[in-house]
């Protein structure tokens, strides 16, 4: 099983709580509406539209996933069922759904996210106001950069929140990856996520 240790800023919020565990929830169509089987009960901020970004590696992308849903469609699935009406957006359209616009760019490391994200982090109208962020992987499979990930991951999160301060952003920890070839820095990596966050968070 494998679950993402979420972050986020500012903390407080509802969704800050949320772990989401892919593999156990369907997200099949028939389940995928307001009476879904997900786990989420009650609406976050009585019931606001949200408008997520989902940004980050392939995982994001949902890159060789069958049906290419990745945790895009479920997580999308649990909130509609929870109360809140959800649009994805992103520059990118990946998956056989509606609805599935991301910005999740396979191969790109954090720096070449930022640079691939920078349109839909700096639009102007109909922003995000949830932003996801898994981004670090590809770092490591690729071996780029990797000593100075960490501050490099910093460098992306002030650069979200300064484009989008009224914005939740969420933060995971790196899920295994079968390819990394440096899974001890994927570690202090992940270790060192919550201090990023929280830094900030505390900041404002
Ligand atoms: C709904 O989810 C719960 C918790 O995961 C599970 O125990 C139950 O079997 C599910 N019910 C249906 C109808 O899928
Ligand atoms: C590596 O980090 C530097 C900043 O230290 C950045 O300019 C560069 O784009 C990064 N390279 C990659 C491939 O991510
Ligand atoms: C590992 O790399 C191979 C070859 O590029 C690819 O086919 C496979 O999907 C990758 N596995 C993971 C877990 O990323």
């Amino acid at each position: 099983m494998i679950t993402s240790t979420i972050l986020c800023i500012p903390r407080g919020l509802a969704l800050c709580s949320v772990q989401f565990v892919p593999a156990f929830m369907d997200a099949s169509p028939a389940k995928c509406g307001p009476k879904s089987n997900g786990t989420a009960t009650v609406p976050l901020h009585q019931g606001a539209p949200l408008r997520i970004l989902p940004l980050g590696d392939s995982i994001t992308f949902g890159y060789d996933e069958l049906s290419e849903k990745s945790y895009r469609r479920y997580l999308k699935c649990l909130l509609h069922s929870g109360g809140n009406p959800v649009t994805l957006i992103g520059s990118i359209q990946h998956g056989d759904w509606a609805n599935n616009l991301n910005d999740g760019f396979n191969l790109h490391t954090i720096d070449q996210n930022l640079e691939a994200g920078t349109p839909e982090l700096t639009r102007k109208a109909e922003g995000p106001n949830i932003i996801l962020l898994h981004a670090g992987t590809v770092n490591f499979v690729l071996k780029l950069n990797v000593t100075n990930a960490v501050s490099r991951l910093s460098n992306l999160v002030d650069f979200i929140t300064e484009h989008n301060p009224a914005a939740l952003l969420v933060v995971a920890q790196l899920i295994p990856n079968a390819n990394a070839t440096t899974p001890s820095f994927i570690n202090h990596y992940n270790s060192q996520v919550p201090e990023v966050v929280q830094s900030r968070a505390q900041s404002g």
